[in-house]
This record gives structure tokens, C-alpha cells and sequence, in this order.
């Protein structure tokens, strides 16, 4: 006897959630205008697969840190045995693909990407396991100027989603100098935390050793003042890197760009050097990071390319949506410019081309579909009309269609001309050139 199939209904993954009109329509707005910005500064769109060698984020990465340690999608290739993972951010895998097709060969290049990341966090309000970022990384470029050409994209694209520096997001910057500069804090910062070593945690006491400016990052409260009296980087910092750190901050303040200088920022992934910087914004109650980057001038080298230097930033699209709706940035819905209302189904012959023609024109349409019992009162026709948004209504009726016209109602804007998006059906005679009326 077989068995009765398995109807029951399906779930999403925790932490990972669909994207639904209207609001794909809010996702879409903030991608043009993502897209229009990198445009504008000549970065050039990379796409990058999401499954990738385990070993890309684990060498590009760093192992001791919270993304590898615990939060990636890591599983073996059931078919032959190859360790993967889906990808917990963009960096690397961008890396990857500009070392594996030689893509500086010919000089520095710039490239921005869109997509879904995955990180195995305790999913809450602005934190998901499916996110989405949109990042840039200016490969082979090893100037300040590069420096503030990142971060000065990202204020242009606040201005353009509506969003006000200083208001609804901050910049906070630091330096993280050469990694021989690092090393030298690192051994202060050992130095230092054994030392105290009976004020550390449990976590601590395991990072003591294997990367101790993880250390720095904690929350602990009991924890505070020994980590307020550790050795500060920018201490063992030499002129080099000191050089480049005032080289960005002089640019940025010529742009005009306000930042604060944090020297607690050490970001949670390993490959940076020199500049790195994060957008805090507090609109959510608590301070939340909206995006983050910096340089990696390590990473290619890492990654088995020729050394190369590189920068960039990754921005959560999520987390952005969510502040420009406590900012109350109005996301425009996207409305059709006609919706068509066809009293009787014996119209759709004549109706059909027209609505083709015009759509071929650009002009968006919305065709009012049948139900079940027929085409609907002209009542409810025109109530779904109105709720479409449409400016206006196409009336297919059978007294316009028996003179050979198509009546043209003004939904929103009563006893306005022909409007400049309908003009194409006057213009290209559409309907026979003259037989629109408004
Ligand atoms: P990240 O700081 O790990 O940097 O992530 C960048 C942004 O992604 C965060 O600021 C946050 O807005 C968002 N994000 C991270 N995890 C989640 C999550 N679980 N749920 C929702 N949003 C999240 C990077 O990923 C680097 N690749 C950035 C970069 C590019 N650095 C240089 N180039």
C-alpha cells in the first residue's frame, strides 16, 4: 500500500526569510540606487559564486575568528568529498576570482557586487542567517586616495537614499598599521593581559593567546577597565602608517565628511591593515553597524596572487532598509501608469494590441484580469483601479469601442491634459492616432 504524500505545509530556514511585494519593491529601489552610485565612481559589477572551497575563508578570513570559528555553512560535497561553504561575506571570494583570472594583470581594477551572505548567528532584528550585502573592493590601488574614494562613496550614497550623516549614521575610523606593528601590540597586549590575567573571562583566557585583540571587542562590563588600561595600537604605529592614516583623514576632512576616530575598532574578520572604518547608527536604540571595510593590502598574496594591495566595504542591505524606515524615508511604490478596465470580455480583442502597443512604448499597464464569474462590475473594476495606484484608467468600454475609443480617466489628478507618460499612445497612434479623448 502506498503512502498518502507528505501535504503539509513547508517553512523557510530560521534566519532566513522571503522577500515579498511591496517590500521587494523597497529592495529593488535601494539596488538601483546602490547600483547608480558604484556606477558613478566607475566600479564594474563581479559576481562571484555563493558555494566556495571551505579553505578560501578559513586562509582569507582567519581561523580564530567568530565567522570561521562558529558561524559558517560549512558541509562536504556528498558526490566527492570536497569541503564547501556558503560564503559568510564577499571579500574573499572576489579575491579568489581576481587571482584565479589574472584580472590586474593590466593595472588596479574596481569591482562591486550584490548578493546573499550566510552567517550561523542567533537570528533577531537586523541580524539574519541569509543576509544580503552590497560591497565594493578597489583591487591593486595602494594610496589614501583609494582610501577615501570608498568611503566617500558610501556618503554619497546615503544622500542619495535619503539618509543624513550625523543624524541617522556615523563614520567611525582607525588605523590598524603593518602587521610587524600589530605583532609588537600583540606582545604588549599578551604582556599586558597575563599580567591581569585574573581579570579575564573564560573566553578571554582562551583568546589570550591566539588573537588577542579579539580581547578588546568584549562586552564584559567586568572586563572594562583592564582592557581601558591595555597597550594602544596607535602607540606602536610608524611613520608609514601614520602617514597613510592622516593622509585619508586629511581627505576626508577637505570633503567635508565628519568622522571619530575609535581606536577599539578592529573589525571581526583578520585580512585588514592600515584604514579600517565602520557606519554606526543609533536610530535603532542601541548602536548598530549598518557596514564596515577597510584595506587588505595581505589578502591577495594570502590568497596565493601576486602581492597586491586592496580596499573596500561591505554595507547589510537588511539593516539599511530598516534604518530608512526608522528615518522615515518614503520608498516611492512603484505604480502602473494606466490600469485597464474592461467591462466586457468580448473587448480583450481590441484591447490586447493596445495594451501591447503601449507596453512596447513603455508605458507600464496593468490589464484588469478576469475571476472566476467574469470580468467584475465596473464598480469593482474601477475600485481595483484606484488601489493599483495608476494615474489612470483605460476604459475598454463597449460605447468607447463601438465609436473606435478608448476613454482615458484621470485617477489622481482630475482635469489634467494627456499626461507626458501617455503621450506615446496619442503620439504613435496607438489607437488609431486620434481617437483618445481625456
Ligand atoms: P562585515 O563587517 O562582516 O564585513 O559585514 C558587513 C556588514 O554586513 C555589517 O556591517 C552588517 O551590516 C552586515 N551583516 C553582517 N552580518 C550580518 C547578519 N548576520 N545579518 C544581517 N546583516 C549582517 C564584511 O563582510 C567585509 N567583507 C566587508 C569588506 C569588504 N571589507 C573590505 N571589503
Amino acid at each position: 500500500m502506498s503512502q498518502a504524500p507528505d501535504r503539509s505545509p513547508l517553512q523557510a530556514v530560521k534566519g532566513m526569510n522571503d522577500i515579498l511585494p511591496p517590500d521587494s519593491a523597497r529592495w529593488e529601489w535601494f539596488e538601483d540606487c546602490a547600483r547608480r552610485v558604484m556606477q558613478r565612481y566607475r566600479y564594474a559589477a563581479i559576481r562571484t559564486p555563493i558555494v566556495e572551497p571551505t579553505a578560501l575563508f578559513v586562509r582569507g578570513i582567519g581561523e580564530v575568528t567568530d565567522i570561521v570559528e562558529k558561524e559558517m555553512y560549512s558541509f562536504e560535497d556528498s558526490m566527492n568529498g570536497d569541503r564547501l561553504t556558503l560564503r559568510p561575506e564577499g571579500t574573499a571570494g572576489v579575491v579568489r576570482a581576481a587571482v584565479e583570472h589574472s584580472l590586474l594583470y593590466d593595472g588596479g581594477k574596481r569591482l562591486y557586487y550584490l548578493g546573499a551572505m550566510f552567517r550561523h548567528e542567533r537570528p533577531q532584528k537586523g541580524r539574519y542567517r541569509q543576509f544580503h550585502q552590497v560591497g565594493v573592493e578597489a583591487l591593486g590601488f595602494a594610496g589614501p586616495d583609494v582610501d577615501a574614494e570608498v568611503i566617500l562613496m558610501c556618503r554619497m550614497l546615503w544622500r542619495e537614499l535619503g539618509l543624513v550623516e550625523g543624524r541617522d549614521l556615523w563614520l567611525e575610523l582607525n588605523s590598524l598599521g603593518q602587521p610587524a606593528e600589530r605583532q609588537l601590540h600583540r606582545a604588549a597586549l599578551i604582556e599586558h593581559f597575563e599580567r591581569h590575567a585574573d581579570l579575564l573571562d573564560a573566553d578571554a583566557k582562551r583568546r589570550l593567546h591566539s588573537n588577542p585583540l579579539r580581547i578588546l571587542d568584549s562586552k564584559n562590563a567586568a572586563m572594562q577597565p583592564v582592557i581601558e588600561a591595555a597597550p594602544k595600537l596607535a602607540d606602536c604605529l610608524g611613520a608609514e602608517s601614520l602617514a597613510h592614516f592622516d593622509a585619508v583623514r586629511s581627505m576626508l576632512d577637505a570633503a567635508g565628511l565628519p568622522y571619530r576616530v575609535n581606536p577599539r575598532l578592529v573589525r571581526g574578520l583578520d585580512y585588514y591593515n592600515h584604514t579600517v572604518f565602520e557606519w554606526v547608527s543609533d536610530r535603532f536604540g542601541a548602536p548598530l553597524t549598518v557596514g564596515g571595510g577597510g584595506r587588505y593590502d595581505g589578502l591577495v598574496e594570502q590568497l596565493g596572487g601576486k602581492p597586491a594591495p586592496g580596499v573596500g566595504w561591505g554595507l547589510g542591505v537588511e539593516r539599511l532598509l530598516l534604518l530608512l524606515e526608522v528615518a522615515g524615508v518614503v520608498v516611492p511604490p512603484p505604480v502602473p501608469d494606466a490600469y485597464a478596465v474592461l467591462p466586457d470580455a468580448a473587448a480583450l480583442p481590441q484591447a490586447l494590441p493596445v495594451l501591447e502597443a503601449l507596453r512596447a512604448l513603455g508605458v507600464s499597464v496593468q490589464m484588469h484580469a478576469a475571476g472566476r464569474d467574469g470580468q467584475g462590475s465596473m464598480k469593482s473594476q474601477f475600485k481595483k483601479a484606484d488601489a493599483s495606484g495608476a494615474r489612470y484608467a483605460l476604459v475598454f468600454g463597449a460605447d468607447e469601442l463601438a465609436q473606435g475609443m478608448v476613454a482615458v480617466k484621470p485617477l489622481r489628478t482630475e482635469g489634467q491634459p494627456v499626461p507626458q507618460e501617455l503621450r506615446p499612445i496619442v503620439e504613435a497612434g496607438v489607437w488609431g492616432g486620434e481617437l483618445l479623448r481625456s
